[in-house]
């Protein structure tokens, strides 16, 4: 069974029409890739998934169940988690601290006043080992506000792994970082664990060529091919209405 199945799904804002009929299947730990020309429909895909956005028509399933009418918090718990909501950063408090909050809003026995002595060793242990894994660790006791924009989103994607995701939905994580920037990011996405399944929304062809196992083109609200990297960067048709732009994909 699939791990993410978007079948069928339109939505319109007002009279301009943005999706179209979208169906398309992730599996579990794939690594899936979305591309697509400025205003596609890719980021309200992603919000009709995450339950930001009502469907019209059609429906969304995680791991089998049925999502369409549920809240957001109800999808999370079946697994899924986003980076699109800059929101999760606290620019005044360190690293280490933004990374411990999400770890502690995971566990159970937050809303409890007494705890366990060993609930708050594991939670400093498990912090600090998200922190070297991801090679943050020389970074931990800077304060968000003061890091690189380019640093501040991979802690994001950090932050969003410390609620142990089964999907993980990333909206152009390369945006607006530098080439060095660009590169690490790539790199973390490629070690992320295959316990996870990654749905990435990516402009850059490098990256999305280094990451991509199966990729999905819309264009103009509708899936125009879903296939493998090679029957993307193979097909003729892609390479006008995509690629004509100027980024090419690596041959
Ligand atoms: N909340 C909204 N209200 C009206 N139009 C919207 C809204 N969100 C997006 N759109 C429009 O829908 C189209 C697709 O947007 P979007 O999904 O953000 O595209 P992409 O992420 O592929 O660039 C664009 O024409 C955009 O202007
Ligand atoms: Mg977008």
């Amino acid at each position: 069974m699939s791990l993410l199945a978007v079948d069928g799904v339109s939505k319109a804002f007002g009279s301009l029409q943005v999706l179209s009929d979208v169906s398309f299947e992730v599996q579990p730990g794939q690594r899936h890739v979305i591309i697509g020309p400025n205003g596609a429909g890719k980021t309200t895909v992603f919000k009709c998934i995450t339950g930001l956005l009502p469907v019209d028509s059609g429906s969304i399933a995680i791991d089998g169940t049925d999502v369409t009418g549920l809240p957001a918090h109800s999808r999370v718990s079946l697994g899924l988690a986003c980076t699109f909501q800059k929101t999760n950063l606290f620019g005044e408090l360190t690293v280490e601290e933004n990374l411990h909050l999400a770890v502690t809003a995971r566990k159970p026995y937050r809303f409890r006043i007494w705890k366990p002595l060993s609930w708050h060793e594991d939670l400093h242990r498990e912090t600090r080992e998200l922190l070297e894994e991801w090679g943050l660790w020389s970074l931990r006791e800077r304060r968000v506000g003061e890091l690189s924009y380019g640093e501040q989103r991979m802690l994001e994607i950090v932050l969003a792994l410390a609620s142990r995701p089964r999907i993980l939905l990333l909206d152009e994580p390369t945006s607006g970082m530098s080439p060095a920037e660009t590169s690490r990011a790539a790199s973390l996405i490629k070690n992320l664990p295959r316990s996870v399944a990654l749905l990435i929304i990516e402009h850059d062809m490098d990256v999305v060529f280094s990451v991509a196992e199966h990729i999905t083109v819309l264009h103009h609200g509708e899936v125009f091919l879903s296939g493998s990297p090679e029957r993307v960067r193979g097909d003729e048709r892609v390479r006008e209405i995509y690629f004509s732009g100027g980024a090419r994909p690596h041959a």
